[in-house]
């Protein structure tokens, strides 16, 4: 188990979109916790390979203004954890959501930011998009990375500008079509264990 990274100092904004530092949240001791009462293949279409992929396509999408990446990080984690099937499966966001409420104590958010968390999970696959810009990206992370299931994203599932960018959309896909195994360094981490 590597160090806890709590407290976690806030996401540092600059007020420039390039200059956004992103703080990485995830800890090893959440993903343990995720993966005890995962019920899928670990490595499987929606496991951790997914999960960090969309993790690094919400630390790419945090660099715009007004999105959350403290949020973004976490919905990578949960949004997909509580499936019970690798085709549809109606309910898996509210279960996300679910497991999100029992880790609490692991996602270093305020109230109204968890909320928002937990509004990503349950409607990303049902909602086509929301007002808030953070619940957005999330959205957009998920589905930046559709190319691991031979589809090409489709702009106009997505939200947020940066996501729609073409590059952005040529660069995720090519990372979902050709990894079938963790970054270097998922969610964040210089230490990782896959087994
Ligand atoms: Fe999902
Ligand atoms: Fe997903």
């Amino acid at each position: 188990m590597s160090v806890l990274r709590w407290p976690i100092d806030p996401v540092v904004g600059t007020g420039s979109a390039n200059k956004r530092e992103i703080l990485n949240i995830i800890t090893l001791e959440l993903i343990a916790l995720v993966k005890e009462q995962y019920n899928l293949p670990w490595l499987g279409t929606h496991g951790i390979v997914h999960w960090s992929r969309v993790y690094d396509n919400g630390i790419k999408l945090a660099k715009q203004e007004d999105v959350n990446g403290r949020i973004v990080q976490l919905f990578s984690i949960f949004h997909d954890a509580g499936r019970t099937n690798e085709h549809w499966d109606r309910n898996h966001g509210k279960r996300g959501a679910d497991l999100a409420r029992e880790l609490r104590k692991y996602c270093a958010l305020d109230d109204s930011e968890f909320d928002l968390l937990t509004i990503a999970c349950e409607l990303h696959t049902q909602a086509r998009t929301h007002d808030n810009l953070t619940v957005q990206a999330c959205f957009d992370t998920d589905r930046l990375d559709l190319g691991r299931v031979g589809t090409v994203p489709d702009p106009d599932r997505l939200c947020t500008p940066l996501a729609m960018d073409p590059k952005t959309i040529d660069w995720a896909y090519r990372k979902s079509i050709v990894d079938d195994k963790l970054p270097a360094t998922p969610f964040g981490l210089k230490k990782y264990w896959n087994e």
